[in-house]
């Protein structure tokens, strides 16, 4: 694992901050000055101003993300931020985002390699949402809802949509472009009203109150990591979160 990836499991700073105190000269691996590209294995010995450090435990924690809570580590507005939600001694960050008025299924972790194979979009991880829009859609925008909306930033890949009650529909799609969900509904000549995340792959809120996270078991972390494994024979990336049981 590099250095700056290490240091940031160990709580010491965020990668960026750990690349500062490498380039400063603060961080010895194995009683050398420490280097951007430095590699560091299970048994060396890693010191910040000649202090031992600890390597942290991986820790995977699921928030049930209430309205009014921004994704992102610091707020310009002052806004509370989903980190200041969960009060863990490990520095869990969030795997992708939702935005401020978005409730639902969010998952942090310190856990960078298997963040970033989640957030990769080869795997297919189903993001389940539960749409309330203004108005009934039509039969025929959740067929183009399904198929694929033109937006900005190009075309939707192909949509799971199914209706729920009235003006109220489950969309699952597999890409986690900025505003994705809201985008699509506006194509379509309709807005979102509110929008909860009810299942991101195998993970559901079950009983979790808005604003309370829990652990993940280790089965849970284990089906994250086999769905994101590039082995042919791999789990492909689709939970039945909201389709079912498991
Ligand atoms: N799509 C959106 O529009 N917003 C979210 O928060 C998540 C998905």
């Amino acid at each position: 694992m590099r250095l700056n990836a290490w240091l940031a499991r160990a709580g010491v700073a965020s990668r960026r901050g750990a690349d500062e105190l490498i380039k400063a000269g603060r961080v010895t691996v194995n009683g050398e000055p420490g280097q951007l590209n430095t590699f560091v294995g299970a048994s060396d010995d890693v010191r910040l101003d000649g202090r031992l450090l600890a390597k942290q435990q991986l820790a995977h924690v699921l928030l049930h993300k209430p309205a009014g809570v921004v994704t992102t580590a610091r707020d310009p507005q002052g806004r509370p931020t989903v980190v200041d939600l969960v009060q863990h001694d490990a520095r869990v960050v969030p795997v992708g985002r939702l935005d401020a008025d978005t409730t639902g299924v969010l998952l942090l972790t310190n856990d960078g390699d298997l963040a970033h194979r989640l957030a990769h979009p080869r795997y297919e991880i189903d993001k389940v949402y539960e749409v309330e829009c203004r108005t009934r859609p039509s039969e025929a925008d959740l067929r183009r809802l399904r198929d694929g909306v033109e937006l900005d930033d190009g075309p939707t890949r192909p949509a799971r949509v199914r209706r729920l009650a009235g003006n109220r529909i489950e969309v699952v799609i597999h890409e986690g472009r900025n505003r994705q969900v809201r985008r699509m509904l506006e194509a379509v000549g309709n807005r979102v009203e509110h929008l909860h995340r009810s299942g991101y792959g195998p993970l559901a809120l079950g009983g979790l109150e808005p604003g309370a996270w829990r652990e993940l078991e280790t089965a849970e972390v284990e089906r994250l990591r086999s769905m994101t494994r590039d082995s042919p024979g791999r789990a492909r990336g689709r939970g039945r979160a909201g389709y079912g049981p498991g």
